[in-house]
Order: C-alpha cells, then sequence, then structure tokens
C-alpha cells in the first residue's frame, strides 16, 4: 500500500484562542512495502502524524491517500504504541486477538491467529499472562504481535522501542527486521535514534521544527538482509554525521523560535 501525503496541515487550539501549528504544509510519499523511519526535534508533530495516518485524527487541510490493492479484511492502518497501551484486564493472547474480535472473528479462530502472531515474537509462553506480569520487552512484544495480528496494510510505529532497555531494544530491532522481511508491510516508524533508523529503513524522512514539514529524504544504501555490521560500513559514520547536524539544526531552530515566543 502506498501513502501519499499531499500537503497536510494540523493544529490545535490553544487556551488563549489561537491555532498551535503543528504541521504544516507537510508532502511526502510511502511506497508500497517501503520501510521508512521518520526523525525529528522533540515535540515537533511526529505522533501526530502517525495519528493522522492512523485516522485517529483529522487533517485541518490538504489530503493523506493510501494507495494500492486491499488485501483481505485487516484494517488499513494498525499502530505499535511507545508505552505499550495493553488493555491491563485481558490475558497477552486476549490482547493481541483484540482486533479480531472486533471485526468479529470465532473465538477459536482469533486465538489461533494470535497465538501463532505471539510464537512469532517468541511470547507464546506468556499468552495467559496478564501484561503487568511481563517486562517491558515482552509487553513491546505483544504490541507488534496484536498490531500484526490484525493483518493491517500498513504498520505504524511510534518510537516503540524507546522505552526499553539497550539490550532488549537490539533484540526487537533484529527480530521486527525478520518479522518484516517475511511479511513486507509498509512500515512508517518514528525513532529519536539515528542509528535505529540507519539500521531499519529503506529511507528516512528528516522533519523540521514546529509546524513541521519535510525537511530532507534520504535513502539508505546498505543491502538487506541487514545485521549491526552496517556500523562498520563507512557510510553508516557519514550518514549518521549528517544526519545528526539536520537534527540539531532543526532542533537549535525549535529552541531559537521558543525562546522568542514565536510559539
Ligand atoms: N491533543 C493535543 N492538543 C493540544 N496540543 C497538542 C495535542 N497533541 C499534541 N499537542 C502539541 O503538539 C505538538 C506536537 O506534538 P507531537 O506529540 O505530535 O510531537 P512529537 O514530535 O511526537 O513529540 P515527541 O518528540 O515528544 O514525541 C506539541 O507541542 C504538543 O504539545
Ligand atoms: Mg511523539
Amino acid at each position: 500500500m502506498r501513502i501519499e501525503i499531499d500537503n497536510v496541515a494540523k493544529g490545535y487550539p490553544r487556551a488563549d484562542g489561537s491555532r498551535l501549528s503543528v504541521v504544516g504544509n507537510l508532502s511526502t510519499a510511502v511506497e508500497a512495502q517501503e520501510f521508512v523511519c521518520v526523525i525529528g526535534p522533540s515535540g515537533c508533530g511526529k505522533s501526530t502524524l502517525l495519528g493522522l495516518l492512523g485516522g485517529l485524527r483529522r487533517p485541518d487541510s490538504g489530503e493523506i491517500r493510501f494507495v494500492g490493492e486491499r488485501g483481505a479484511d485487516g484494517p488499513l492502518t494498525s499502530i505499535v504504541w511507545q508505552d505499550y497501551a495493553l488493555i491491563p484486564w485481558r490475558s497477552i493472547v486476549d490482547n493481541v486477538a483484540f482486533g479480531l474480535e472486533l471485526r468479529g472473528v470465532s473465538a477459536r479462530r482469533r486465538r489461533e491467529v494470535a497465538r501463532e502472531h505471539l510464537a512469532m515474537m517468541g511470547i507464546e509462553a506468556f499468552a495467559d499472562a496478564k501484561p503487568h506480569e511481563l517486562s517491558g520487552g515482552m509487553r513491546q512484544r505483544a504490541g507488534i504481535a496484536r498490531a500484526l495480528a490484525s493483518d493491517p496494510e500498513v504498520l505504524l510505529m511510534d518510537e516503540p522501542f524507546a522505552a526499553v532497555d539497550a539490550q532488549t531494544r537490539t533484540l526487537l530491532q533484529d527480530e521486527l527486521l525478520q518479522v518484516w522481511s517475511r511479511n513486507r508491510k509498509t512500515v512508517l516508524f518514528i525513532t529519536h535514534s539515528i542509528e535505529e533508523a540507519l539500521l531499519l529503513a529503506d529511507r528516512i524522512i528528516v522533519l523540521g521544527p514546529r509546524p513541521t514539514r519535510v525537511v530532507e529524504e534520504i535513502r539508505v544504501p546498505f543491502p538487506r538482509p541487514r545485521d549491526r555490521d552496517v556500523e562498520l560500513d563507512p557510510r553508516f559514520t557519514e550518514l549518521k554525521r549528517h544526519l545528526w547536524a539536520q537534527l540539531r539544526d532543526a532542533t537549535l531552530a525549535a529552541e531559537w523560535a521558543e525562546a522568542k515566543g514565536e510559539r
């Protein structure tokens, strides 16, 4: 599924009646089966953009189009959040099956599908546990299993690994790459980590300060399948340096605007 983001703007009302402009006439596209990472300064509007793509919010102006054949009967998009967003009183397997339940899939079938996805993420053994019994990494595995079990056309991920420890993060990155290489969903993945973006993405979209728009789009040149060895490639260091500079400029611009009271 190709995503076309065409001149999209979004703001929020402020207490004083004025409007905080968050996404400002942003245009870009994500190709079918592409893995795109989005980086940008804190508070620039990344999550807002994801919410627009996930249909949780409507743009004030502009248009978002999903172009391509819809598969079976999964949803258009499914979101993996940083804080897992699991339902606390449901078992892990019933959390993962939740989307299928909403679609009226039979109890037997949805548990079957949920268990397959738990196995895929290596947490089958926790099927009957409650979310609070799991570590952060395990919960995030469940969050990913839940998003994939509903079989979406597009997977939207909002800093999914930001809350887990570094070692778990490494594992989850590898697992996500493996799963993605098998199912090839279109993925839009927000991250604060340039290294993570360079490891995961086909392309990196750099967003600027609020009201955010695309500053730069970079194709990541490393062949797949990838592993951590990409960090040894001289181009990795080169791109990392370049992206850091971009991000630093955008962050400074944001702080400058803040200091001048523009926002
Ligand atoms: N529902 C809302 N109502 C009012 N303001 C909001 C709302 N959601 C977000 N904002 C504001 O919009 C701006 C962008 O928020 P958003 O969460 O999209 O940024 P972000 O890039 O995801 O930030 P972070 O890097 O912290 O994850 C922030 O200033 C935030 O305070
Ligand atoms: Mg955010």
